[in-house]
């Protein structure tokens, strides 16, 4: 006998509740979007035991009529599409049929709905799929569905949830992307009675950001927007120095949807490339709005994945606006000075701030700071057209020619520690890496001269010889050409013996024999398994580290100017390659806060 049997209907929603209903923050989810698709302006959400006990949502949303109450609650019922057409370009957060009968057969549910014109309101009610009639009720106008004991009838699901918290952190993170994504609405969380949220409509972004996250959040953001080729996008970007370890704190709306989606993960990355620490990942909060018809949003049960027709166009467009943003803002690090908060974080920020302004006391008290006059004129025209034809020579970097200023305001500046430069500004003063600034100057130098030719090298007068094993022999054949693409040549000298003839004149500071050993290790190490692009960055960053000015290294006047002047052509000019810091930037206000003067 066959042993193929059709399950029954219940049994098919309790399946198909697996993939929409996953835990007590996916009922909050469905039902909070299903209030925002019946046009809510108020929402509360009220929550008891993590969901466990109750998951209650309420809207004055336009409510439902006696028969579709009945009717909601069966398998595949919508009001939101009618026929295959409309599939393509589906304006609502809902379309799928499936939220609310996925719902009702894994719980106990009430349902109380009054439309707007009606007199009264009614409710139904379903414990895991048994629905009782429709009967009238006492209600408000809007609908509010109460959920209780999830999976009760279901151990195997019902023993997957975690603590009432754990659960309640995963409610608040789904309330959070709905209230970031919905500022014209009024909103309330309460758990166990208790308020977690209420948020009051027409609140900006930053206000909403700052109640559902932190003040310190809201108060790093850089704003920017752009509307070009049919994507309108608007980006509230968290600085470099509140970035976090994972890509958690990164919020993706597409139309008023959260959305999760590689080439736009991508795209922020990239964005900051330079600017970050590559562990690190940054916050940022992008509202897109395209038309509905240039993405599908049927292609995952939760809709968190939407598939774009032109997602090169999606990337593009999200890259550039945020890019332009981040490059055309001063990213300096404002100074952490001590503060009163005990943290173990604040007291080692006190510690290191309080010995930095010892030194400079110690200093100035020594020296009296070097004044330029800056001198305004063509040179600095001429010096930025060869940095852009890449037309540079040598001496630009090593020798440090006659410094070239902008403006005709004074510069004052100090070099402390042999490692240090502190430099005078309009309104404070910035303390600079001289290593990672010189790194950052050089690393962008050779990104830009590779990307365009090879690099310009040097004739060595006395040729260096390096001896060789096999395998590193066969990792220079293999990249023979980024090594032609750098400027160097070697040429086989015996049988295991390189001689190296030439080295580029970009790195002149580096170690000829030191800096090839490194290199051919770099390339036996990584060779293979990385991309030529990140190869080549890698051998970069390896470069600029090793070629530039050191800790340590006592400067002239002129080799201090000409690095101040250099850094005003650098994208990213306050980060180093690896993404720390160059320059910190103290400002006179906090001078005076920490003097007491106001
Ligand atoms: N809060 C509400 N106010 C008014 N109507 C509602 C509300 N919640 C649900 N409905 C109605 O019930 C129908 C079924 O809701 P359900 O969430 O199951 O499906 P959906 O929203 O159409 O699609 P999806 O399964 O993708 O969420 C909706 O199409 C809508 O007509
Ligand atoms: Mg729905």
């Amino acid at each position: 006998m066959g042993q193929i049997v059709v399950l029954d209907q219940n049994m098919i929603n309790m399946i198909a509740a697996g993939e929409v209903i996953e835990r007590p923050a996916s009922v909050v989810k469905e039902l909070m979007e299903n209030s925002i698709d019946a046009g809510a302006t108020k929402i509360i959400v009220s929550i008891e035991d993590g969901g466990r006990k109750l998951i209650s949502v309420s809207d004055n949303g336009c409510g439902m009529d006696a028969e579709d109450l009945a009717r909601a609650f069966e398998p595949h019922t919508t009001s939101k599409i009618k026929n295959s057409k409309d599939l393509h370009g589906i304006s609502t957060l809902g379309f799928r049929g499936e939220a609310l009968a996925s719902i009702a057969s894994v719980a106990q549910v009430r349902a109380t709905s009054r439309q707007k014109d009606s007199t009264g309101a009614n409710c139904v009610e379903i414990d895991c799929g048994e629905k009782s009639s429709v009967s009238p009720a006492s209600a408000d106008f809007g609908t509010t569905i109460q959920v209780r004991d999830i999976f009760y009838k279901l151990p195997a699901r019902r023993k997957f949830l975690r603590t009432a918290n754990t659960e309640m952190e995963h409610i608040t993170e789904q309330f959070t992307r709905i209230a970031l994504a919905n500022k014209n609405l009024d909103m309330m969380l309460i758990h166990n009675g208790r308020e977690v949220y209420r948020l009051e409509a027409q609140q900006g972004c930053r206000q909403r950001i700052a109640e559902l996250f932190s003040s310190e959040i809201s108060e790093n953001l850089i704003e920017t927007e752009s509307n070009e080729r049919g994507i309108r996008i608007f980006a509230v970007l968290g600085r470099p120095e509140i970035s976090r370890t994972s890509n958690k704190f990164q919020y993706v709306f597409l139309n008023g949807r959260f959305i999760r989606d590689k080439f736009i993960s991508h795209a922020i990355k990239e964005a900051y490339r330079g600017s970050l620490e590559p562990d690190r990942s940054p916050i940022a909060f992008l509202f897109i709005q395209m038309p509905y018809e240039d993405y599908d949003v049927n292609v995952h049960p939760t809709k968190i994945e939407v598939r774009f027709y032109n997602a090169n166009l999606v990337h593009s467009q999200i890259l550039g606006c945020l890019r332009e943003k981040l490059l055309g803002t001063d990213l300096h690090i404002p100074a952490k000075l001590p503060t009163t908060v005990r943290t173990e974080h604040g007291l080692r920020a006190s510690h290191r701030s309080q010995k930095i302004t010892d030194a400079m006391a110690e200093f100035f008290r020594k020296h009296k700071p070097i004044q330029t006059q800056q001198q305004p004129g063509s040179a600095i025209k001429d010096y930025f057209s060869r940095q852009q034809t890449g037309d540079m020579q040598a001496t630009d970097i090593q020798a440090y020619p006659p410094a070239i200023q902008i403006g005709s305001s004074q510069t004052t500046f100090i070099q402390i520690h042999d490692s240090y430069i502190i430099e005078q500004t309009d309104d404070g003063f910035l303390i600079i890496d001289q290593h990672a600034l010189h790194e950052r100057i050089l690393y962008e130098r050779l990104h830009s001269r590779i990307q365009n030719s090879k690099l310009e090298s040097q004739r060595l007068l006395i040729p260096e010889s390096l001896d060789v094993t096999d395998t590193q022999v066969d990792a220079l054949k293999t990249n023979a050409e980024l090594i032609e693409k750098l400027g160097i040549e070697l040429v086989l000298f015996g049988p295991r013996v390189y001689a190296i003839q030439a080295f580029p004149t970009l790195l002149a500071r580096a170690d000829t024999v030191d800096f090839v050993r490194d290199l051919i290790d770099l390339l036996v190490d990584k060779g293979m398994s990385l991309d030529p692009e990140r190869l080549l960055d890698e051998v970069l960053n390896m470069a600029a580290c090793k070629a530039a000015i050191k800790a340590g290294q006592k400067l002239s006047d002129s080799e201090i100017k000409q690095l101040l002047t250099d850094r005003q052509y650098v994208e990213y000019s306050s980060r180093c390659p690896h993404g720390r810091p160059t320059t910190i930037k103290f400002s006179l206000s906090d001078l005076e806060k920490q003097f007491k003067r106001t």
